[in-house]
């Protein structure tokens, strides 16, 4: 009896997973290395508007719109922490997501002012975001 409750408990998250768009396949990344990795990207994408470096710029902004996600039980564990506020989380994320993704566009065509305007909400989204979750899912992979 309690066995399958269990199950259906499991199958409800897997369920919930799928419907907001996270893989069920597992990867070995924590969300902290990930995010790691994110702060580096952004840097490097910021070095290389300063200079003007376009093919950098490009490569920047692709890495941090297809950053990895972190493992399926990290992500159960976070998505217990987020609750209700999935929704915002999963918002905000691709806010990063498209501006990130215009700026690899934009650096293409040499636009600086696009490149520029939605560097600004890329960072946005990042401070956005921790305001919001960092200290909450801190602790998950700890
Ligand atoms: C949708 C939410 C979300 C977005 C968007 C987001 N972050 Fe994070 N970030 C987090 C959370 C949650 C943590 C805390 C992770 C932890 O400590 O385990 C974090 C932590 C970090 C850390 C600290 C890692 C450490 O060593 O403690 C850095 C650096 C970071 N993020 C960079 C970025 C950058 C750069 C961006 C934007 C390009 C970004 N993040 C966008 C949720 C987000």
């Amino acid at each position: 009896m309690r066995y399958a409750m269990a199950r259906k408990a499991g199958l409800f998250i897997t369920l919930l997973l799928v419907m907001i768009n996270v893989p069920v396949v597992a990867e070995s990344l924590t969300l902290k290395s990930i995010m790691q990795q994110l702060g580096k990207d952004f840097a490097r994408l910021n070095q290389a508007i300063l200079v003007e470096d376009y093919p950098e710029i490009e490569q920047a902004a692709i890495r941090i719109a297809e950053h990895p996600q972190p493992g399926f039980m990290e992500k159960m564990s976070m998505l217990a922490k987020v609750g209700t506020d999935v929704g915002q989380f999963k918002e905000i994320d691709e806010v990063v997501h498209k501006a990130s993704m215009a700026i690899h566009a934009a650096a293409g065509k040499q636009d600086l002012n696009m490149i520029i305007e939605n560097q600004n909400r890329v960072f946005n989204g990042c401070m956005q975001c921790h305001a919001s979750f960092r200290k909450k899912l801190m602790a998950v992979d700890e």
